[in-house]
Parts: C-alpha cells; structure tokens; sequence
C-alpha cells in the first residue's frame, strides 16, 4: 500500500448574485452541458480526492443547497454562508468555523468556473504538497487578461504577488499571466491568514488573492499553468455558452475515444452522466439528455432528442424521434417522426413508426404499430399488429382508462378503441371499427355500416354540382 495521502478538503465560493447573468436563478444554477455549474465545480472537488466539500452560499443559498442534494445526495455538501458578498477573502472565512481543526490541506474553487478538471486540481495539490509550501496556486497565459488579478514574479520568476486589475499599476496591467483563483492552500496557514485581511484596496473589499503574498514570505509559491479555457469563469450568458461548448467538445471526444462514431461531432449533445455502448451511431443534431443510456450498437439518425430513456443493443432510431423516460428493447426500430413519452415500454424487436405517439404504454416483443397512431395507457401483447391510424380513446374528460391488446392481435387501420377496453387474444378488428365493448379471443369485430354501390350515382352527383355552380354565378352577374 502507498503512504496515506493528506487528508483533503475542498471550500467552493458561490455566494455571488451573478448580476450580469441577468437572471431570477442564481448563477451557479445555470446549467452547462446539462448540469448546474455548480455540480461541475463539486464533482471536480470530489474527483479531485477532496473527502470533505464545503460551499459558501449567499444568493438563493436554499435553492442551492437543496439542487446539490438532489443532483449528489443528501449531506454530499456541507454549506457555510455568506449573506454579504464583502470579497473572496471573507467567503472564505466564512468556512473556516467548518475547518477549525482540520489537519489536512484545503483546496479552494469557484462554483462559477465549471470547466475546471479534477487533474488539474489534483496537479495543484501536489504542487503544493511537493514543494512544502503553505499555498500553490493556478495561473494561465491570458490572450486579453481583462478582469483578472496579474502575477506578479521577481527577476528570478518568483511570484511575489497577485494583484487586482484594479489596482495594477500600467505596468502591472500589461502583464498577460493570470490568476485562476483556484488555490491549494495548507490548513494550518490559511486559519491563521484569511481571518486577518484588510480592505485597503480599489474595491475596499477582503480579498483572498492577498494570500499570495504572505505565502510567499514563507516560502516559493508553486503554480500550475494551465489553458486558459480551462480556467474561464461565468459572468454572463456569453461566458455560459462558451464553457458550455468546453464541456460539450469533452464529453463528445470521451464518447468518441470510447468507441462511439458520430458523423458531425460538433452537432451532437450529450448531457454528462449519459451513457452510451461501443459501436453505437449518433447523427448530427442528436440530443442525448439526462440519464439516458444506450446500449451497444445503438444508431440514432439526425434530429432525434433523448431525454432520460433507455435503450437495450441494437435499437435504431430513424431521424427526429422524440424520446423521454422511457425503455426500448433491443433491435427496436422507431421512426422517422416518433413520440415516445414517459412511461412507454417496448419489448424487443418492436416497430414503432413515423407519427405514432405512445404514453404510459407497453408493447410486447415483435408488435408492429408503424404509422400515425395514439397509443395512451394501453397493454399491447406479443406479436400484434396495430394499423395505421389506430387511436386509444384513453380519456373520458375525467378518467384515464386502460386499453388492452392480448398477444397476436390484429387492429385494422383507423380504429378507435374506446378504454377501458380489452381485445383478447388472436382477435380481429376491421378497418374503420370503433371498439367499445371487449372483444373475445378469436373473434372479429367491426362496427362500420356495410357498404353499397349505387350503378350510375357519381355522374348525378356531378351534374348537380355543376348545376349549383351555373346558378350561383347568374345571381352574382
Ligand atoms: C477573482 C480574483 C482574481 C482572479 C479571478 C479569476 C480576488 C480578489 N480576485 O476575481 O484575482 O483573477 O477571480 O476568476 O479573489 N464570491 C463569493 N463571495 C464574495 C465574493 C465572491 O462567494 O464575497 C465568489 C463569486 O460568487 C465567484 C467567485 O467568488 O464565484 C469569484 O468572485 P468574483 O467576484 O467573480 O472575483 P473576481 O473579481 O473575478
Ligand atoms: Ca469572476
């Protein structure tokens, strides 16, 4: 066994407003890549070995806590608040009653930042851990360095400081290294530190990032250059989108490496925790959202949107399918233009066609229903066949009612099976029949009246019309 590792903890600031998201949701709600930023940054805290996650919450500080135990699980996070935003540096200090005795080291994030990898993060840890110092920090080279504070090295590339924009002198300012505000800090020295800031700033506020400075007294500040886009925070919706499209191009190539073939990788969205099998085929404009899991061999045609469904091996959805929280048998077939809405659940080898809506639906192995029909609360057995343009009448104004199809059932096109209704076994509906009363097994049923052929009735008919039309004319002349 290697030595035991120091015991990590990890504190993540998320107290803002996000006055620029310009939004009634706070920012750290806002999702990315189909999940709240702020599960982003825990998870890379958690993944990143930090056994204890603190969050300082200000804004919506309930609706915050109570997303992250439904998205992570109940007392995942542990919550400091922060009901004044007076700087990063008093966030911090808010969580410090939490860390009173803590021993090991302290790993501090944003909620904001979601593009952040736990490799990093751990890169950090070990920085700091390797070269004895009470903090290490993550910088990055900055195209336009705007907005954040500016490392400031010795002659010997040291870090002496990091300063605000605001404060930077016009030197200072040109200075294209920036600070992450993502820090490793020793528990010992941060207790004794982030309690006795000041606010002698441009902003008068506690700022954090003074850390560096008393750190470095003690000894050489490690940093941890990385990419800039990983690094990008979120002020605004523009900034959103653009991490968003970080994790998105992530996930894609995770899927991709994982043996997954995607013919427009650019189009394709895929929500984080879905799961897909190895050979599968994703077409452009496919959303996979949710926990939606795919099988192996799985090949979703262009347009399709997924949300929570699951689909066994070999299923193939044809383009601009509509899937949400629902189960697909292996070798399914469904499409073009099909609506599986919650609860439907299709056996193996099914075939479900172009504008056929099913909900709260069985269909068992092999039954076929493959054009323009509403399937709603029904029991479809094995094997039947349900023609085009079939509808469940499955609601009365007031109640929903079951229909129920036994196996190897046959419904002519254009029937109306009026629930609660239950057509037994191997039974026969004819075309254009409104079922009302249940069918035994074996027999057929029909209900349309029987047809005549009237010799000669067709040129009646026109020559009446052509009538109606010579009059109407002579009155309006
Ligand atoms: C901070 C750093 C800056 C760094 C930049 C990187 C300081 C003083 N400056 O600046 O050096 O380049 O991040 O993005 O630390 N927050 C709270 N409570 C507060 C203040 C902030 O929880 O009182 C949270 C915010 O919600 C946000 C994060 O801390 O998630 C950063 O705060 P923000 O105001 O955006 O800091 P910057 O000015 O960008
Ligand atoms: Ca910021």
């Amino acid at each position: 066994m290697a030595e035991k590792k120091t015991e990590l903890a990890s504190v993540i600031l998320a107290a803002g407003l996000g006055t620029r998201m310009k939004s009634d949701l706070a920012k750290v709600l806002h999702p990315a890549a189909g999940a709240p930023m702020i599960v982003w940054a825990v998870q890379a805290a958690k993944d990143a070995g930090a056994s204890r996650i603190i969050v300082v919450l200000g804004h919506q500080h309930e609706r915050v806590k109570a997303v992250l135990d439904a998205e992570l699980g109940a007392g995942v996070v542990e919550v400091a608040l922060q009901l004044e935003q007076l700087g990063t540096g008093h966030a911090v200090a808010q969580a410090m009653p939490l860390l009173e005795s803590w021993k090991g080291g302290v790993l501090i994030t944003y909620g904001d930042a979601p593009a952040l990898r736990p490799e990093t993060l751990r890169a950090l840890v070990e920085a700091q851990a390797a070269g004895k110092a009470p903090l290490a920090i993550i910088t990055s080279r900055l195209r336009v360095p705007t907005g954040y504070g500016r490392i400031v090295r010795d002659a010997k590339k040291r870090v002496l400081r990091v300063v605000e924009e605001k404060d930077c002198t016009e030197r200072q300012r040109k200075l294209d290294e920036g600070n992450a505000g993502i820090y490793a800090v020793e528990a010992g020295f941060l207790r004794k530190t982030v309690t006795r800031l000041d606010t002698r700033n441009a902003q008068k506020e506690l700022y954090l990032t003074d850390l560096v400075e008393k750190a470095a007294k003690v000894k050489a500040v490690p940093t941890v250059l990385v990419d800039e886009e990983e690094i990008q925070g979120v002020n605004d919706r523009a900034q959103l989108a653009a991490v968003d499209r970080v994790l998105q191009r992530r996930i894609v190539e995770r899927h991709l490496r994982a043996g997954v073939s995607m013919r427009a990788p650019d189009q394709v969205f895929i929500d984080r925790q879905v799961e897909i099998g190895r050979d599968s085929v994703l077409g452009p404009g496919v959303h996979l959202r949710g926990k939606t899991r795919l099988g192996a061999g799985v090949t979703i045609d262009a347009g399709s949107i997924l949300t929570d469904a699951e689909l066994a091996d070999g299923v193939l959805v044809r383009a601009y399918c509509v899937i949400a929280e629902s189960h697909v048998g292996a070798r399914a077939q469904l499409g073009p233009f099909a609506h599986l809405r919650p609860a439907s659940v299709l056996a193996e080898d099914v075939h479900v066609g172009n504008f056929v809506e099913t909900k709260k639906t069985r269909i068992g192995k092999g039954s076929k229903a493959n054009h323009l029909s509403y399937l709603g609360d029904a029991i479809i057995g094995e094997g039947c066949n349900v023609g085009a343009g079939t509808i469940t009448c499955n609601y009365d104004g007031v109640n929903k009612d079951e229909t129920i199809l036994e196996d190897g059932v046959f419904i002519g096109s254009d029937t109306q099976l009026v629930a609660p209704v239950r057509v037994g076994r191997g039974a026969y509906v004819g075309a254009g029949t409104t079922v009302t009363e249940d069918v035994p097994a074996g027999a057929l049923a029909i209900s349309r009246v029987k047809q005549e052929n009237r010799a000669g009735k067709a040129e009646q008919l026109r020559t009446r019309a052509l009538e109606r039309k010579k009059a109407k004319q002579a009155v309006r002349a």
